[in-house]
């Protein structure tokens, strides 16, 4: 027989059934009752793993890796007294960095979609394109970014003050940016509560 994985508690149980469509009512609620402490327990412990496996990766030209540039971001948003959530999202904003690079705002709107505000969603969307202050479409890369078509979204401040104040200063070797540990109870503060589901119409 092979292994089965560890469960989170020593004292849960597994379904009895391998395959959904035989699971019993029984197996259900058994992983309903399970999965509703699973999450507020794992899901921060979850996204750390993922935050942490840039610790040692290599850039592709800028001075510090994504992870220290996160951190940079976050330390920053500390010593600007801003908000819990805010200095998550900015700890967070390029998770999907390596990943996911084409779409990594996207991505990370995703990963903190069910829990931080519009707001941040939004900034966190578009950061990789406002954040850009030179056309990247323009020959040599030289042309003023254009913001016409976002300058009257309610969010659109926000996210300019975060890419200019944060995202674009913050690539510093020299700079003392506070240890994860710091972040890890705001992380777990913001992922301690159930998430809302999207609209799948
Ligand atoms: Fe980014
Ligand atoms: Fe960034």
């Amino acid at each position: 027989m092979g292994e089965r994985s560890p469960l989170l508690h020593e004292d849960w149980h597994y379904v009895e059934h391998l395959d959904q469509p035989d699971m019993t009512v029984s197996d259900w609620s058994r992983l309903s009752v399970q999965r509703k402490i699973f999450y507020p327990e794992f899901q921060a412990r979850a996204v750390l793993n993922l935050f942490e496996s840039g610790k040692d990766e290599p850039t592709f030209g800028y001075q510090v890796n994504h992870y220290r540039h996160a951190l940079q971001v976050a330390t920053m948003m500390v010593r600007d007294q801003r908000s819990e959530e805010d200095i998550v999202v900015g700890l967070l904003h390029d998770i999907g960095f390596h990943a996911c690079p084409e779409r990594h705002g996207a991505f990370a709107a995703e990963l903190l979609g069910s829990y931080v505000s519009e707001a941040n969603v939004w900034m966190l969307r578009h950061h990789q394109v406002i954040g850009e202050t030179k056309a990247a479409d323009a020959p040599d890369h030289n042309e003023p970014m254009d913001f016409s078509r976002w300058e009257n979204h309610e969010h659109f401040a926000w996210t300019l003050e975060f890419c200019q104040r944060y995202d674009e200063r913050s690539m510093d070797p020299d700079f003392d940016a506070k240890d994860i540990d710091y972040f890890v109870p705001l992380i777990k503060e913001v992922f301690a509560y159930p998430g809302t589901q999207p609209d799948f119409s």
